[in-house]
């Protein structure tokens, strides 16, 4: 992602703030595995957002109109010692020439020159509530202007959380955004493919998983969530990451796995055959959940309502539930009675961008929101029938299957950007009988 895509966010945001107010966006914070071991860093995704730096323990402060400089920066100071131990800092010279900081100061000394800055505003732009020790440390500033009051010190007016706005942003991608996706959708849809071909009875679960990661890792790419990798009952938990057993003939195999590409997510989900050939009934569930996903696919475009892929899908699962007979009832009482549910738990899709479940409200008000041009998200229908399914025939159970794609708003309707991923089952086999890596 170029530099001048983050000032420019930055300058966007700004404008909606105005002058007389200031942002503060803290860092993630390094998170303790086990004893002295830390998960990998990964930055917040707001502060990356509008930054693109990707250290821990940094501040961003956005103050619109300040003479001094409107972007500033803390973030640790260079040290050769510690940089020698845990690796290299960006420090205050680099935050201003390669991050484009206006001003920067050691994170330090935030203490001493924070408060100074929350005196002369009347806004606070802040997301409360995601980061306690920085809630903690914001009213610790706040408190110490008020005891500053004879001395002519004002606290700030107004606390405004900055997700709305900075959410709103984030849900509408730009061109750069877009590509970032396209490309991460392509490490996923390789990951897939890379899993069909090396599939047959006796692999084990984790053993795919190794293969995922092989060919995010190859591209640069991270895991964007835990992949899932279920076979036969696995497939019908809904957020099996164990990915511990050995894969049996006769089965079928669930994979959710997307990757994470210079901060942008791909959410995609293929169900195949263990041993390479859907069975009868394997077939006609996948089936179903394929056309309910094409008759959601369809509708999205703009001006039609968030709600409309999922009201499809639904309309679709329901229909082909009662006509294979795995549910009782007309259509209609499917519907009304919701007996979907007890296959179809969730809803059909999420916002997708740096998170996987991304930013944005759903609702404008009391309506869904229209989808428009920009906007990316998931459409993800399912069936999940789990061993011992109530009133369901036994030779439906251990029948779990979720095909998932990313889709992008565009003009004129919409597009996949998971589409290299194969879905139609005679793809799907050619693909298995192929075999290699
Ligand atoms: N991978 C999580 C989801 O599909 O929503
Ligand atoms: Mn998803
Ligand atoms: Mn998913």
């Amino acid at each position: 992602m170029k530099k001048k895509e983050f000032s420019k966010r930055r300058l966007q945001l700004m404008r909606m703030m105005g002058e007389h107010s200031i942002a503060i966006l803290p860092a993630a914070p390094v998170r303790q595995r086990n004893r002295d071991v830390e998960y990998p860093f990964r930055q917040d995704s707001d502060f990356y957002y509008l930054t693109g730096f990707p250290e821990p323990e940094a501040v961003a402060v956005l103050a619109p109109g300040r003479e001094h400089g409107e972007y500033i920066l803390f973030c640790r100071e260079r040290n050769p010692e510690k940089e020698l131990w845990n690796g290299r800092r960006v420090g205050q010279e680099g935050a201003r020439e390669r991050y484009m900081a206006d001003d920067s100061f050691p994170v330090s000394d935030i203490n001493d020159i924070l408060p100074g800055m929350l005196e002369h505003v009347d806004k606070v732009f802040y997301t409360m509530g995601c980061n306690s020790e920085f809630d903690q440390r914001l009213l610790g500033y706040v408190n110490k202007i008020r005891a500053n009051a004879r001395s002519g010190a004002r606290t700030p007016e107004e606390f405004v959380s900055l997700e709305h706005l900075l959410h709103d942003m984030r849900l509408y991608k730009s061109e750069a955004e877009i590509k970032a996706m396209r490309h991460a959708a392509d490490i996923a849809s390789d990951a897939h493919q890379r899993a069909m071909r090396l599939c047959q009875p006796g692999v084990t679960e984790y053993q795919i998983e190794a293969e995922l990661m092989h060919a995010f890792r190859k591209a640069n790419a991270h895991a964007a969530y835990p992949p899932i990798v279920g076979g036969g009952a696995n497939s019908c938990i809904l957020h099996y990451t164990e990915n511990s057993d050995e894969l049996a003939d006769g089965d079928l195999l669930l994979i959710d796995a997307g990757a994470e590409y210079e901060f942008y997510a791909s959410d995609v989900t293929r169900t195949f055959p263990v041993n390479g050939r859907y069975s009868g009934e394997q077939r006609a569930i996948y089936e179903l959940v394929l056309d309910a996903q094409a008759a959601a696919i369809a509708t999205v475009k703009p001006g039609n309502s968030w709600q409309m892929p999922h009201h499809e899908a639904v309309k679709v699962l329901a229909q082909g539930l009662s006509d294979l007979k795995i549910l009782k009832g007309s259509l209609d009482f499917v519907l009304e009675s919701e007996s979907y549910k007890q296959v179809f738990m969730h809803r059909t899709g999420h916002w997708l961008g740096m998170d996987v479940h991304d930013v944005g409200d759903y609702k404008v008000g009391e309506e869904w929101r229209e989808l428009e041009p920009g906007m990316t998200l998931t459409v993800e229908p399912g069936l999940y029938i789990q061993a011992n399914s109530e009133r369901v025939d036994e030779r439906w159970w251990n029948i779990g299957v979720r095909i998932e794609d990313d889709v992008l708003v565009t003009k004129t309707g919409c597009e996949v950007l998971s589409e290299r991923t194969p879905k139609r089952i005679d793809d799907i086999e050619a693909l298995m009988r192929e075999g290699g890596v």
